[in-house]
């Protein structure tokens, strides 16, 4: 069977979100790749970890600290990025977080605020910035990283759950409006992926039975189950795919 190239080689990647879990494991894969790769996050001293990691697989990365919910710190990193790498290929926005919420209709309204505004408002402020770099380079591809939590509503994740069909949306959205512009916009839907995040759900023996359970493939997704999405979407071979909501959940929404 030939190998085909992924044509990533040379290529400028943004990864937000990408110090720990699946941002940074997409974000060394793309280095591995041969892409010029730039992480985001609010923790210095992640940044500074993930760097160090980088360096001990024989890799390359830039990092940068912003949180992406604050407007003034995004667009200084896609200035960094411009200046440093001159163009933008492709945008992962990855970053995400949840905070259980017993109910919506009980939540406090700074907690509704602040899960919308990570997960939805900042994909929306990062593409803002990513998107006059793309098309200056004359095309790219946005990979936003959402969640079955999208399609299925989960008691305890409410607010989440809204946000993230709220990223999916927005990905349908920009796919439409940035076709012309040789940008496509795509996003990929994970069930329980084995990170940090997620270590409430995988380190307690009893819920990851209850969750292997609704899986047919009788597994929890590892990193490397998303990042073959992740770098498809990034690559010359999904040139005709735009506006796609790709699930990585070994079967559970089937
Ligand atoms: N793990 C799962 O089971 C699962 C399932 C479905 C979907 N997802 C989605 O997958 C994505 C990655 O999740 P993960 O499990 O890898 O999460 P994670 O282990 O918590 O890692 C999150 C990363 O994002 C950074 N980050 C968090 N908030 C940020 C902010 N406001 N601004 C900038 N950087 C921020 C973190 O660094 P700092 O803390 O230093 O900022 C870290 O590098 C998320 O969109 C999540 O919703 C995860």
């Amino acid at each position: 069977m030939g190998k085909r190239d992924l044509g990533l080689s040379g290529k400028v990647v943004v990864v937000t979100g990408g110090s720990r879990g699946l941002g940074k494991a997409i974000a060394v894969a793309m280095a591995e790749e041969g892409a010029r790769v730039a992480i985001c996050g609010r923790k210095q001293e992640n940044l500074d970890q993930a760097a160090e990691d980088f360096r001990e697989k024989g890799l390359e990365v830039m990092t940068w600290a912003a949180h992406v919910a604050k407007s003034e710190e995004v667009t200084a990193l896609f200035q960094e990025v411009e200046a440093r790498f001159g163009t933008l290929d492709v945008l992962v926005n990855n970053v995400g977080m949840n905070i259980l919420t017993p109910s919506v209709s009980e939540a406090p309204e700074s907690l509704w605020d602040k899960i919308i505004e990570t997960n939805l408002k900042g994909t929306y402020l990062v593409t803002r910035q990513a998107v006059p770099l793309m098309k200056k380079g004359g095309g790219g591809k946005i990979i936003n990283i959402s969640s079955i939590a999208a399609h299925k509503a989960a008691i305890g994740m409410g607010i989440y759950c809204v946000a993230k069909a709220g990223v999916e949306m927005l990905t349908k959205v920009l796919a439409v409006e940035l076709a012309r512009d040789k940008i496509n916009v795509n996003a990929v839907a994970p069930c329980v992926v084995r990170t940090p995040f997620s270590q409430p759900f995988w380190s307690d023996e009893k819920i990851l039975k209850e969750i292997t359970r609704t899986i047919p493939m009788g597994r929890i997704a590892e990193t490397e189950d998303v990042v073959g999405t992740v770098l498809f979407l990034a690559s010359s071979l999904s040139d005709f795919v735009t506006g796609e909501i790709i699930t990585v959940d070994g079967g559970s929404m089937a």
